[in-house]
This record gives C-alpha cells, structure tokens and sequence, in this order.
C-alpha cells in the first residue's frame, strides 16, 4: 500500500468499498467524527469546498473556509471534495490539500446540480456535457496532486436524454483518477425519482482498472449489501441514508462478513449520538449555527419515528441550546445533564 491509496484498498479487501458520501451542511467535522466513532466507513469525505473560495482567502491572508476546519489534526483517511470550472484552481488548491493539509483523497464535484454552482459558476453538474474538459481538468489535478489519489464524482448524465456517464467514466480514468462514484441520477433529475442503478452499472464497462463506487438511495445495511452483491460496482458510497443512520456503514460490514447484526439503536443511544454531534458543533461554530446545523440533522433520525412531525415543527424554531436538548430527550424518550447541572428529565 502506498499509504494514500483508495484504489490499492479496494483491491487488497472486499470489505475495503464503503464510502461516505459529501454532502454540503451535513459532513462537517461533527459528523465525520460520529462516523469515525460507529465505524464500518472505508472512506469519509467532507463538504465540497470552494478552490476559488480557498484561494481569494489565502490571498488575503484569511483562514481556509471553513469547511477545511479541523481537518489537519483529523484521522485518516479523509477525502476532501472540491469544486471550481478551472483547471488551473482546482490544481493549486489539489496540491495544497495533497502537500500542506496531507489529506487522503482529492475528489472532484462533477455532479452538483444546485443553480448556484452548476448555474452561475458553470461548475458541477454543468461540466457533463463537455467530458474533455472534464478530462482535462482530472489530468491537471492528478499532476498536481499525485501521489495522492484523485477521484471524481458524477452523475449519469445532465438530462435523460443526453445520458453520457460511460464517455465521461472513460475521460476520468484516461485522465489518470483513481476511482469513479456516479450518483444514479441525472443532473435534471435533482433529487426526484430513483437512482438508476442499470444505468450505473454500464459505467463499468467503461473502466479498465479503476473502481466503481454506486451512489444513490441506499438507506438500510440490506440494501446495501443487495447493491455491492447484484451490480458490477467496486464499493457503494451512502450520503442521506447516513445522516438518519450514521451506524449503516457498521451494520453493512457486519453483514458482509456474516458477522451478528448490531440492533437499531435505541433512543437513548440516538440522542447521545446527537448530543455528541451537537457538542462537536460547538467546538466549531457560535451556538445559533451549531443549533441550526444539528436541527436538519436531528430531523432526518426523527424521521418515519411516531410524533416526528410535531417534533420537527418543535425544533425548527428552536433558539437556544437548553430548549435544544429538553426536546431531544423528550422525543427520544430519555434524559441527560444540562449544562446548569439539572436533567432534561426534570421539566418534562
Ligand atoms: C443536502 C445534500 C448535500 C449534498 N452535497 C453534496 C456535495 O457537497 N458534493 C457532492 O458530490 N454531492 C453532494 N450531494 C449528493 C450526495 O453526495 C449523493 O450523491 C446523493 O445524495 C445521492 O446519494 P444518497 O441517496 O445516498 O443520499 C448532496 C446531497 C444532499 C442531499
């Protein structure tokens, strides 16, 4: 192994292809940590960040954004995503990240299809419909990067009718990346519909050696390991599944290797996993950014629970930490000390 390596993982291991996904306002350093602490992932990656962002900061002398916080000190591996149209951009915040914050793998954001950075900044999802460039910009990345690996993250296509993640794939990997996650989903398809895992599938006979990682709609550790047995894929990646199930990347490894299945948590367990989280928050942001960061997350494990909704309306509104946690323990039935020294219990 050369110690960076993804794509040497992934071929030393079958357990070695569980990647969690990037998702902007969810896998910031809180979350990463949880994930770190339940185990299971092979791969974490933060937030996609800005490489113009990153550069008009250090021009003016001005900390990295702050999606990079924490992540010097962060255990490995860790894949950092990146964005931008520019060739020249995306190699020089590539090099910065391989030779001065060290990190693992360097993955390129080919599939963003928000209008702010597919639209305006013409990055993204936008970028599909010219694989050259795409090409181009891999190949500059690598060069500056290597020996870190770099990776790219794509979906199917811009619109159903222009399907075209197979010439894309081919274009990634001739470029010289070391894997390929395609999300199930056209960039016109947003969010809506299924993730087309036969469309998926046909990217792999498009590859010659490097890995293919599935994305898309994966939610329990069955499916999971339905995905990784039934399509040619090399590892599976889990983005929302994993914020109302952080524990899913364990439970797929057990299944894996046939090993007894770890329960669903209990309440308790999901409330300390939030309070944990919560905590993490805080170390990082002022308190009504931790609290409105931590309310989107504790509203996807509230999901599907009875009272959910009631739940959700409850802590949209809510302000200030204490308020915070005596609604947690209440909808998830349990208590914990606050910082005043009482119980949430208490004032039920
Ligand atoms: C709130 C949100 C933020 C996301 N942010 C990113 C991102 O920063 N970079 C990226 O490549 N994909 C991003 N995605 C897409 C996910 O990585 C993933 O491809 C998609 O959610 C499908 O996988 P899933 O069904 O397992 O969630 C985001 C998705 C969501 C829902």
């Amino acid at each position: 192994m050369n110690g960076y390596g993804t794509t040497l993982l992934i071929k030393q291991s079958p357990i070695n292809r569980l990647y969690s996904a990037p998702m902007a306002g969810y896998t910031n350093y809180a979350h990463r940590e949880l994930l770190r602490i339940l185990g299971g992932a092979d791969l974490i990656a933060t937030e996609m960040v800005s490489a113009r962002s990153f550069i008009e900061l250090e021009q003016h002398g001005l900390e990295p954004p702050s999606r990079l916080w924490g992540i010097r000190e962060e255990p490995r591996p860790l894949a950092v995503q990146i964005w931008d149209n520019d060739p020249g951009m995306l190699a020089f915040f590539a090099a910065k990240l391989a030779f001065d914050f060290r990190v693992s793998v360097i993955d390129i954001n080919f599939g963003c299809p928000a209008r702010q950075i597919a639209g305006k900044s013409a990055s993204g999802s936008f970028l599909l419909q010219y694989p050259e460039r795409i090409g181009n910009i891999v190949q500059k990345v690598v060069s500056a990067a290597a020996p870190v690996p770099v990776t790219a993250k794509i979906r199917l296509g811009r619109t159903r009718d222009t399907l075209n993640a197979v010439e894309v794939a081919s274009a990634v990997e001739s470029a010289g990346a070391a894997g390929i996650t395609v999300h199930g989903r056209t960039a016109a398809d947003m969010y809506r519909g299924k993730a087309d895992w036969e469309e998926i599938a046909k990217v792999k006979t498009a590859l010659k050696k490097i890995p293919l990682i599935g994305n898309g709609d994966i939610c329990t550790a069955e499916e999971g390991v339905f995905r990784l047995r039934n399509y040619p894929v090399d590892g599976i990646m889990i983005g929302r599944g994993s914020i109302a199930r952080p524990w899913i990347f364990r439970q797929i490894r057990q299944l894996l290797r046939e090993e007894p299945v770890d329960p669903e948590p209990a309440g308790k367990d999901i409330a300390a996993m939030i309070i944990r989280q919560f905590t993490a928050l805080r170390r990082q942001f002022q308190e009504h950014t931790a609290l409105a960061l931590i309310r989107k997350t504790v509203c996807h494990y509230a999901a599907g629970q009875s009272g959910a909704r009631k739940f959700r309306n409850d802590i949209c509104s809510v302000k200030d930490t204490e308020t915070f946690f005596r609604l947690t323990a209440r909808f998830f039935d349990t208590a914990f000390d606050l910082p005043d020294g009482s119980r949430t219990g208490d004032f039920q």
